[in-house]
């Protein structure tokens, strides 16, 4: 790679050394959309949030995710809910199959935002942002989770950035393991609602 051409998003995916890991690897078949160091920060955010009552994850894609979040569904006891507005039938199957509820639409839509709401209730909650408008789904769904839920954005540094919360969510939300948001590429910026 030319040292003055900047990186794109694919050349830093595929980066592959002591500081980058590699993405679009497999994960139980799954082709996954993040690297695998994801799992061992998300591991770390589930350990200092026991009392979780449920997980939510907007943009199923592939299901990679989903699959390690179903699994800590499993292991915690708690519910787990994923969305998109593109799905596969075997992905589902196979989602389902772990437990997890499986939703069809547009995050934004009063539908979908209703369900997913209503999924949520009054217990706090790990929300993962990692549809087609993390900036976006952040904004709408700090503003309603309850105190002691997490919120997480996926593709820090390229679909998502600190600097474009709104003010006002940014007084909702303290950032955690901050020092780890993009260890070996990651890519993960993960808060605290306050
Ligand atoms: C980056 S992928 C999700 C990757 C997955 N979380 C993973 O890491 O394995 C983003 C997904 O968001 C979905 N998406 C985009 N816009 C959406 C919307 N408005 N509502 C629901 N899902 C949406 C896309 O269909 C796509 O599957």
């Amino acid at each position: 790679m030319s040292k003055n051409k900047p990186m794109t998003n694919y050349d830093e995916y595929r980066l592959n050394d002591d500081k980058h890991w590699e993405w679009h690897t497999t994960f139980i078949g799954r082709l996954m959309q993040h690297n695998y160091r994801v799992y061992h920060i998300l591991d770390g955010v589930f350990k200092i949030a026991p009392n979780l009552g449920a997980i939510v994850e907007i943009g199923t894609g592939c299901g990679a995710l989903t699959t390690y979040l179903g699994l800590w569904g499993l292991h915690l006891n708690i519910p787990v809910l994923t969305v998109d507005n593109v799905r596969s039938t075997d992905t589902d199957a196979f989602l389902q199959r772990l437990g997890v509820t499986v939703l069809d639409g547009d995050v934004f839509s009063t539908e979908v935002y209703r369900k997913i709401k209503e999924f949520v209730g009054q217990r706090p909650v790990f929300l993962l942002c990692d549809g087609g408008a993390k900036q976006r789904e952040f904004d709408t769904w700090a503003r309603l989770l309850v105190s002691g839920s997490f919120i997480a954005a996926h593709d820090l540094g390229h679909e998502f950035s600190v600097e474009n919360i709104s003010e006002w969510t940014r007084t909702l939300v303290t950032p955690v393991m901050e020092e780890r948001w993009n260890e070996m590429n990651a890519q993960i910026a993960i808060f605290k609602v306050n």
